[in-house]
């Protein structure tokens, strides 16, 4: 049973009925006289609908009903506020007006009895368009619009000052490109009305939130709307939030009067389900003589769409990783003709930490100091931009740890100066750095008389083994395995629960399953002590429960046994747990990464050969499922770094590489050697088990360490992502 504790680490629970098939995701439910809708997407990015054709469509095969602006049900705007549960990210409605702020944006939806028939059809209805001249990129967007003010600013001492009178300094622009979500599975929505009720199934990382949002769109008493999200195949931030796609299938599923299923196609994945948007940082560092950083500033501009103002927070981690008095942190965003980016993985922080770690790499070298030497020495000790205390960090043992294992010391720091045959290597490192959060949580435990134990929650498991962590806790609690444990999540039916995003599911969620748990043991022991109850007269107090089992002076029964000797069904708890008090501690996760890449100019071929990464994150609940999140985080780093960009026609603002073929991410041969190592300091400050979450803090600092060590190995300072081949000859 050890094997299936908190710390140990056993596979996912779920993990069988997802590589046998008998995992149901989104687009595999069956429901009678299910319908298929399939979109019309915008071929302009900025203009108008002048017109539209849909005769030949309409007398297609199979054809239903051809939805648009001139015959879409008048719906509502949510508040979009996630503290009030409703947030989306895209405000606009599908089908509002005539207007086309974006390549891809939904003109039509057609209904259909089977996919291929709506398929078809939508791509017989022609569009009419009045076509404006639109802004296709950051700098297009900066000449037609300029900036606006985004948030997150933060400034302490006189970075401009101190960095007029500093003796080393440095100054740089980087960019980073839009980068798009591409899990395996596609958005999708089935959506019904079950007795005037709403009932959607959704591949969300949100389900409570879209509830939230449905509620508000379509006017109805929240507990009229039910979403459901059993299983994911991943989202990355995609979707955390609603889209268009889902408001448009449960509308014309109430006007047909059937079910309706909408799949987004991969090609409008990269339109109408957000992105990471294009930056543009600058970066201005300086240090005295001894090279302690007296000057730090970050400003940095991002796209947001014509409709919404989303803002890609490239300073946040620059505010609080190293020890400096003069800092200057500013976000600005720029209007462009795309759709409304969102959260990406590490939002904020995976682009800003390229631009941050590598102008520290920059700085270290300008002031003549190795660059692990220099981090060592400058790192925060308390959170200098709250005046906190952090609650738990241990950053240079990852640096140190990390360093040992992967060999740093052996590095020539000449450029250029250590080969292998034919190939350059070249050593780089990067911190890495992510906010540990914590939300309020809601769960359902019952032990029942079949000797089961079972939990509920409207958090989701996107694939990252939420299920199999809430499993640990039951076995931890109650002594049960997880043979006789029921876990459920992904549908609002359940007691609320956070979105699967954040990196803050588990320090959420598993504080409120345990309350949950107690509160049911609290329940069985109440029941029993009664009059007729096995333990009659015994002092509450008094009566133990361990491994399942109740025991008073020698007597034990287990919980089985209890509450069938009394004909009860269950002992259940339900609990309420609140976010994390952020007024005594800065709650962070910390970590460092080591980079080798090759790179042999005969073939102008680059590569990277080894990571070395060693991460900070509070205790680790599941020794497998976390070392898996932070490989595969470092897996998206390496496409962040070398291979991810949505590119945009300059004239068209239309994306370019809509498709698999290419948009590049890593493939099997372009893995290189990962080695994690998992620090394991409980952080109890912040809840009672010690995790801060893992999801996202390994993609952060990981482009930078890549660039650097690309520089140790080139002499080339690549500034603007991917780092690809072309780059460097
Ligand atoms: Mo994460 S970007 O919060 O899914």
């Amino acid at each position: 049973m050890s094997d299936q504790t908190l710390g140990a680490g056993p596979k996912r629970i779920d993990g069988r009925l997802k590589v046998t098939g008998q995992a149901t995701y989104t687009a595999d439910h069956q429901l009678d006289n299910k319908a298929h809708a399939y979109g019309v997407f915008s071929t302009i990015s900025r203009g108008r609908i002048t017109g539209l054709a849909l005769e030949v469509a309409r007398n297609m095969p199979g054809v239903i009903e051809i939805f648009h602006h001139g015959n879409f049900p008048a719906l509502h705007h949510t508040p979009s506020s996630m503290a009030g549960g409703n947030k989306v990210e895209e405000t606009r409605l599908p089908f509002e007006d005539e207007r086309i702020y974006y390549d891809g944006q939904f003109v039509a939806l057609v209904v259909a009895e089977r996919f291929d028939q709506a398929r078809a059809a939508a791509q017989a209805v022609t569009v009419r368009y009045e076509e404006e001249t639109p802004r296709a990129n950051l700098e297009q967007g900066l000449t037609a619009h300029g900036t606006r003010e985004g948030k997150g600013n933060h400034s302490r001492g006189n970075a401009k000052q101190a960095f007029e009178s500093g003796t080393h300094r440095m100054e740089a622009t980087y960019t980073t490109p839009v980068e798009t979500h591409n899990p395996m599975e596609m958005h999708a929505t089935l959506a019904h009305w079950p007795n005037g009720r709403l009932q959607v199934f959704e591949s969300s990382q949100g389900v409570v939130q879209q509830k939230g949002a449905m509620a508000k769109i379509f006017n109805l008493a929240p507990h009229k709307v039910e979403v459901i999200s059993t299983f994911i195949g991943s989202g990355f931030g995609s979707k955390l939030w609603m889209w268009p796609h889902a408001v448009a299938a449960a509308a014309a599923s109430r006007e047909i009067g059937r079910p309706v299923e909408l799949v987004v196609p991969r090609s409008q994945m990269f339109t109408t389900t957000g992105h990471r948007p294009e930056t543009k940082q600058t970066l201005k560092l300086a240090t005295d003589e001894q090279g302690r950083l007296v000057a730090l500033s970050h400003h940095s501009i991002s796209t947001t769409s014509c409709t919404d103002q989303y803002v890609e927070t490239c300073g946040s981690v620059t505010k609080s990783l190293y020890s400096c008095d003069n800092v200057s942190v500013d976000h600005r965003t720029t209007q462009v003709n795309r759709g409304t980016p969102t959260s990406m993985r590490a939002p904020g922080a995976a682009p800003g930490l390229f631009a941050l770690e590598s102008a520290v790499d920059e700085m270290a070298l300008a002031a003549g100091i190795d660059p692990l030497t220099f981090r060592l020495d400058q790192f925060a000790d308390r959170d200098e931009s709250q005046d906190l205390p952090f609650s738990s960090n241990h950053i240079r043992e990852t640096a140190e740890r990390a360093a040992e294992r992967f060999g740093w010391h052996q590095r020539n720091p000449k450029i250029k100066s250590m080969r292998e045959g034919r190939e350059i290597i070249g050593y780089g490192m990067a911190a890495c750095n992510w906010e540990a959060l914590k939300r309020p949580c809601d769960a359902h435990v019952a032990l029942r008389a079949d000797g089961t134990v079972y939990a509920s929650c409207a958090t989701q498991d996107i694939g990252t083994g939420t299920y199999t962590i809430v499993a640990q806790t039951l076995v931890e609690l109650t002594g049960v395995p997880f043979e006789r444990i029921e876990v459920e999540l992904g549908d609002t039916s359940y007691p609320k629960g956070p979105i699967s995003g954040g990196s803050w599911t588990t320090a959420t969620t598993l504080p409120a399953i345990a309350e949950a748990t107690r509160h049911a043991i609290m329940e069985l022991k109440t029941r029993a002590v009664r009059s007729g109850g096995p333990f009659d007269g015994v002092d509450v107090a008094s009566l133990n429960f361990e491994n399942g089992v109740l025991s008073h002076n020698g007597k034990q029964m287990s919980f089985a046994e209890v509450l069938s000797s009394m004909k009860l069904a269950n002992a259940e708890g339900d609990a309420h747990t609140e976010g994390a008090d952020t007024s005594k501690y800065s709650y962070r996760s910390f970590g460092t990464h080591f980079v080798e890449v090759r790179w042999d100019p005969l073939l102008a071929n680059l590569r990277v050969a080894r990571v070395v990464s060693a991460i900070d994150v509070g205790r680790v609940m599941n020794e497998k499922t976390a070392r898996n999140q932070v490989e595969g985080a470092i897996v998206m780093g390496l496409g962040m770094a070398m291979f991810e960009h949505t590119e945009y026609d300059p004239r068209t603002a239309r994306v370019v590489n809509n498709n698999y073929a290419e948009y590049l991410v890593p493939v099997h041969a372009d893995q290189p050697e990962i080695d994690v190592i998992l620090l394991d300091y409980p952080d109890t400050t912040f809840n009672e088990f010690g995790a801060r979450g893992i999801g996202e803090i390994g993609i952060t600092g990981l482009a930078a360490a890549v660039a650097n060590a690309v520089y140790h190995a080139t002499g080339i300072r690549v500034r603007d992502l991917p780092i690809t081949k072309e780059r460097l000859m």
